[in-house]
Formats: C-alpha cells, sequence, structure tokens
C-alpha cells in the first residue's frame, strides 16, 4: 500500500482514480454521433492486430498504476465485446489486487452471447449504450440497421447472471427527443439506471452543432412533466452523472450534462487506447505511449514514473473551456469513452 502523500495530483489537485481501457477501436455499429459511415466505412483502415496491447500488457499496466491510485477500470472501444476473449481479460484484472470495480461499456448487440462468461469471470457490472427503442429510430442511429431486440436481450441476459446494468442514451435534437419519455418508462419497469448523455463535440467526424444539443435541463422538464422526481446526493465524489430517484422508489434517472454542467473539477480519469497512449482528456490531442515502454523490457517503475508525470502535468478541463478551437481531437472510439 502507497501511503496517501505518494499518490499523483496533477495541475489542478485532482487525483487518479478511474482508468478507462479501450481494447478495440473496431466496432459493429456506425452510430452518426461518433463513427459516421461516411468517415468509418469499407475503406477505413482500423488498428492492426499488433499494434494492440496483449492482455498479459494490459494487467501489467493495471497492476502498475493500482498504487497510484487507481481501483476502478471500464472497458470500452470500439465495441469491447469485439475483442476476442474479453472475459479472459476480466478475469486476469479481478486477479490484481486493488482492482475493485470493473465494468464493461458496450452497444450490447452480443451481450447476450457473453454475459455468463464476463459474469463468471468477475464482471462487476455493465453499461449499455440504448439511444432508443423505436426500431426505425434506433436503426437508424447505429448506422448498420442493428434490431433493437438484440440488445435490450442482452440487458436481460446481464441482469439475469446478476450484472447491474446502466443505460447510457445520447439525446440528439431532430433525432431522438421523442425517446427521452419511453425510455424512462422501460428504464424503470427493467430495473435499469437510465442516464441521458446530452451530444458532445468528441472528436472531429460527427460534425456536432450546438443547436443538437438536448440540455439537461430540457430533458429533465420532459421527465418531470409524468414522474415526480427527487434530486440525490452523488454517490462518490466526481460521478460524472447527476441523479434523480422515482418518487415511488422505484429506481433512478441520471443526467450527464458535459457540454451544459461540466463536470472537470473532479475529473480522476485517465484513458488508455487499445494500441497503448495514455490520454489525460476525452477531448485530448495527443497521447503518450506507454507501450514502447511495455514492450521494451524496462523495469515497471519505469511505467509508474511516466504515469506519475504525465498526470503531474495535466491540466485538462476541455468542457469548461468548449469552444476555444485548437489542434484536431482524437476520435472517441479510438481513446475510448
Ligand atoms: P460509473 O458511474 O462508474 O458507472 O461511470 P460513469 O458515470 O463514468 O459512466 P460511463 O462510463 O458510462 O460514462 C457515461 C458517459 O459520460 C460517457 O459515455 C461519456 O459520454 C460521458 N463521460 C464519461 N466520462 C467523461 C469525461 O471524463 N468527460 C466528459 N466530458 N464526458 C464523460
Ligand atoms: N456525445 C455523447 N456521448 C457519446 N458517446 C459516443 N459519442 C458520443 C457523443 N458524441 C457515448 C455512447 C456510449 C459511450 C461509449 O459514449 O453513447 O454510451
Ligand atoms: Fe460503436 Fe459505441 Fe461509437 Fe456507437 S457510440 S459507434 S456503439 S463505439
Ligand atoms: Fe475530464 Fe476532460 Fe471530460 Fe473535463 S472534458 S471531465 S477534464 S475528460
Amino acid at each position: 500500500m502507497v501511503p496517501a502523500m505518494d499518490l499523483p495530483m496533477d495541475l489542478l489537485g485532482r487525483g487518479l482514480r478511474d482508468l478507462r481501457i479501450s481494447v478495440t477501436d473496431r466496432c459493429n455499429f456506425r452510430c452518426r454521433y461518433c463513427m459516421p459511415v461516411e468517415v468509418f466505412g469499407p475503406g477505413h483502415a482500423f488498428m492492426p492486430r499488433e499494434e494492440l496491447l496483449t492482455f498479459e500488457e494490459i494487467v501489467t499496466l493495471v497492476g502498475t498504476l493500482v498504487p497510484l491510485g487507481i481501483g476502478k477500470v471500464r472497458l470500452t472501444g470500439g465495441e469491447p465485446l469485439l475483442r476476442r476473449g474479453l472475459d479472459d481479460l476480466v478475469a486476469l484484472l479481478a486477479a490484481v489486487e486493488g482492482v475493485k470495480d470493473i465494468a464493461v461499456t458496450t452497444n450490447g448487440v452480443l451481450l447476450a452471447h457473453h454475459a455468463e462468461a464476463l459474469a463468471l469471470a468477475g464482471l462487476s457490472r455493465v453499461t449499455v449504450s440504448l439511444d432508443a427503442l423505436d426500431p426505425e429510430i434506433f436503426a437508424r442511429m447505429n448506422g448498420v440497421g442493428a434490431k433493437v431486440e438484440r440488445v435490450l436481450a442482452g440487458i436481460s441476459a446481464a441482469q439475469a447472471f446478476g450484472l447491474p446494468v446502466k443505460v447510457n442514451a445520447v439525446i440528439q435534437r431532430g433525432v431522438n427527443e421523442v425517446e427521452i419519455l419511453p425510455l424512462a418508462r422501460w428504464a424503470k419497469s427493467a430495473g435499469v439506471d437510465l442516464r441521458y448523455i446530452e451530444y458532445m463535440d468528441v472528436g472531429e467526424t460527427n460534425g456536432w452543432k450546438l443547436g443538437e444539443v438536448v440540455s439537461g435541463d430540457e430533458i429533465l422538464s420532459i421527465l418531470a412533466a409524468e414522474f415526480p422526481l427527487v434530486p440525490r446526493d452523488p454517490a462518490y465524489r466526481g460521478e460524472v452523472a447527476v441523479h434523480w430517484s422515482h418518487g415511488d422508489g422505484a429506481g433512478e434517472i441520471g443526467l450527464i450534462r458535459s457540454v451544459t454542467r461540466p463536470f472537470c473539477r473532479d475529473c480522476q480519469r485517465l484513458r488508455l487506447s487499445a494500441d497503448g497512449k495514455i490520454f489525460t482528456c476525452l477531448f485530448a490531442v495527443e497521447g503518450h505511449d506507454l507501450r514502447g515502454i511495455l514492450r521494451s523490457g524496462m523495469d515497471s517503475r519505469v511505467l509508474a514514473e511516466t504515469v506519475r508525470s504525465v498526470w503531474q502535468a495535466r491540466a485538462d478541463r476541455y468542457s469548461e473551456e468548449r469552444g476555444r478551437g485548437g489542434a484536431p481531437k482524437a476520435e472517441m472510439s479510438y481513446l475510448g469513452g
């Protein structure tokens, strides 16, 4: 156990707690707000296999970062269930001392096949992206015509194997704001924690416009017209979503308002891309390579000291500074949601 005084702090006094690991830059969806098909079409060059960190490399890295403060790990992509043997990675991570929470963020379409193996491997919980229940709106948004029933089946399977489920819904004006209430009704009956996300200007390919953002306040007023909602305190410091409980005590609803109410002040998240670069912000332009160090055979202390110095030099607060312009940002499907 490292004494608290040795835990790195960034330039804004934020510690390092939460590691989000992208295990692949590929996805079987082409959501317009993330991987528009015009950009990520058949000719798009994804990472070659040898570029990806191996499971052993990921586990070595996580073991090195636990003493720096990491206790929470989230596996993302792209679509993480496209990475073969993801349950093996979960089992390896679950065996790392100090890793207290392992979550996966998935589009859910392959979840029914994988839920049992993931649960047995020691996964703590699942977050599923689901932007609409209406089949046509859902098919249009995912860009590949995927069926909503498969995602719902994935959610049910995860629940059946004891995995708590959260659902993320990105709301875009003119696209799916009509789904706000249907999603809330469904989530309440299905027993999932539903969080609405304000559409963000991540990456450079989604053609983001402020006018397409449906603000959290607007979403809340639509919900409040049907549901009596009671605000609840954050579950932990730096929680991204702000929650309201249903008045009848059955479940809750969250808002992730990174556009209208940024939460950079408490941001304790580090992101690792599938090819082994760390990014200190979701909106970062560049990462810092760790794969070279991992593959050089250098002592793991070099790895730890590199991460420590990258973190200590961090001053990111993009969402609070939005609109300043600057160099092109990395894509979310690459650096991990
Ligand atoms: P838990 O509370 O551990 O379940 O995780 P979380 O609230 O971080 O949720 P999740 O990982 O599912 O993130 C939900 C969404 O919030 C992401 O998909 C992003 O859209 C947004 N988000 C998460 N982290 C950040 C961040 O660091 N910055 C910004 N701007 N948005 C974020
Ligand atoms: N704005 C907000 N959320 C986004 N996500 C992907 N792209 C965006 C965006 N532009 C969300 C997905 C998923 C998670 C990985 O990130 O819906 O829940
Ligand atoms: Fe794939 Fe998720 Fe991006 Fe959609 S939001 S394209 S499911 S990585
Ligand atoms: Fe953290 Fe960057 Fe998101 Fe702010 S914009 S909460 S610093 S990842």
